[in-house]
């Protein structure tokens, strides 16, 4: 990986063994003996092995995996309601294990909060009063706290509900509760455990939305365990799928759908509609051609320094259009001081980054360019071609043995 970023939480070598002797049973974990067997002949349940993994101030950072893999035994390390068997565990630099047990509340308090998959509300306190709790024990004073409280209780939409208890609430809106009092005590790392899996398809879309929403302005590291392959695709920067305490693969969402580790992976992702699961980012070439240029003779300049056949202009109001080595080619040189205007110009639509790929397939069938891929701010960010897409939707993730030299197929 490039990226040279020391990660917010490193994992290293972690195992966990539950049962009365774990130190006992390890050597038969790391000796490859099957979870079921050491169960039945140990009594001992393996909970996790081997796992090494980072995770990035950020990113959300989804675990998925079938019940009893091990999921909530992970997460339940990273804010130490369980120690390791072996292993080595850091939040920001400083080893977990090594914290006594002031430091420990201290990190619990002000580091990470969780949201539950039950909401875990406190039934007997208002609203307000629950969403506030977490900085009441910090000690924060108590008009204060209200006034944070309020505030993150506007912010997941529940303004006017603050003196009712939960089970006054919906479902979805009792989760809010839960996110607003995550939120609250300003940690910067929210902890996620099935936190939407109780909530019926349209609440829970809703909830992904906000969820996306408020990371894009709170920028938090968001450890989100989920069942469910569309979220985690919808939601995380990357996903780590583990089975029977392992981590099988941790990837990307386009990783794990083009790439799948192995058969159990294959089987999470085969019935996934990849149109439908992609965004446009995840499938672009970042690399493109900008053309900034006055006229017509600074873009042909421009171009062949790129070496690139076409490229997108883009003025102070952002991208116009597009140029193309060919179409420039007709004018004379005597024109290469004129000014580049829309007679120049090739109409060629612009897309956004967090458009699924579905919605812009037909455009990007229709144009002879690939398409400029322009975000919010009006910075260009990427290409996306046909090709990218061809390969996308058609690539089953099995026909590559992964060395990178693929083969012509025999055929007869
Ligand atoms: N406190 C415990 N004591 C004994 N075994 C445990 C304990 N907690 C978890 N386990 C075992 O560890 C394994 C992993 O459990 P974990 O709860 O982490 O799974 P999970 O992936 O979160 O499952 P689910 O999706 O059902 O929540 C399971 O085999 C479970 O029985
Ligand atoms: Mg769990």
């Amino acid at each position: 990986m490039t990226n040279k970023k020391k990660p917010l939480i490193r994992v290293k070598g972690l195992y966990k063994v539950f049962g009365k002797d774990p130190q006992s049973v390890l050597p038969r974990v790391k000796a490859g003996d099957e979870k079921d067997a050491i169960l039945v002949e140990t009594g001992h349940t393996v909970g996790l092995q081997d796992i090494s993994l980072e995770i990035h101030s950020g990113e959300i950072f989804v675990i998925m995996g079938l019940s009893g893999s091990g999921k909530s035994t992970l997460i339940r390390h990273f804010n130490r309601l369980i120690d390791p068997t072996e292993g080595v565990l850091e939040v920001d630099g400083t080893d977990v294990m090594s914290l006594d047990a002031k430091a420990l509340q201290e990190f619990r308090r002000h580091k990470m909060s969780m949201v539950f998959q039950r909401f875990g509300l406190m039934p007997h306190r208002t609203v307000i009063q629950n969403v506030a709790y977490g900085l009441q024990v910090q000690g924060v004073d108590k008009e204060t706290r209200s006034a944070k409280a309020q505030e993150w209780l506007d912010t997941v939409g529940l303004s006017g509900y603050e003196s009712q208890y939960p089970a006054q609430l919906s479902g979805g809106q009792q989760q809010r509760v839960g996110l607003a009092r995550a939120l609250c005590t300003d940690a910067e790392i929210l902890l996620m455990d099935e936190a939407f899996s109780a909530l019926d398809p349209l609440i829970r879309s809703e909830m992904q939305d906000q969820l996306i929403g408020l990371q894009e302005k709170l920028h938090k590291t968001i450890i989100f365990i989920t069942h469910d392959l569309d979220e985690a695709l919808r939601l995380g920067d990357r996903i780590a799928i583990l089975r029977d305490g392992k981590l099988i693969q941790q990837g990307t969402p386009v990783d794990i759908l083009l790439r799948p580790a192995d058969e159990y992976v294959e089987a999470f992702v085969k019935d996934v509609n990849r149109a439908r699961a992609l965004t446009v980012d995840t499938v672009m070439q970042p690399q493109y051609c900008r053309i900034s240029a006055d006229t017509i003779g600074e873009a042909i300049a421009q171009m062949k320094q790129a070496k690139a056949s076409h490229g997108y202009y883009v003025n102070d109001d952002g991208y116009q259009g597009a140029l193309t080595k060919e179409g420039l080619s007709q004018y004379e040189e005597h024109e290469y001081g004129n000014e580049i205007d829309d007679t120049v110009l090739e109409d060629v639509p612009a897309i956004q980054p967090d458009s699924l790929l579905e919605k812009v397939i037909p455009d990007t069938l229709e144009s002879d360019l690939p398409l400029p891929v322009v975000d919010e701010d009006g910075e260009l960010q990427g290409e996306l071609s046909r090709a990218n897409i061809a390969d996308v939707l058609s690539d089953t993730g099995n026909n590559d043995d992964g060395d990178g030299d693929a083969k012509p197929k025999q055929v007869f």
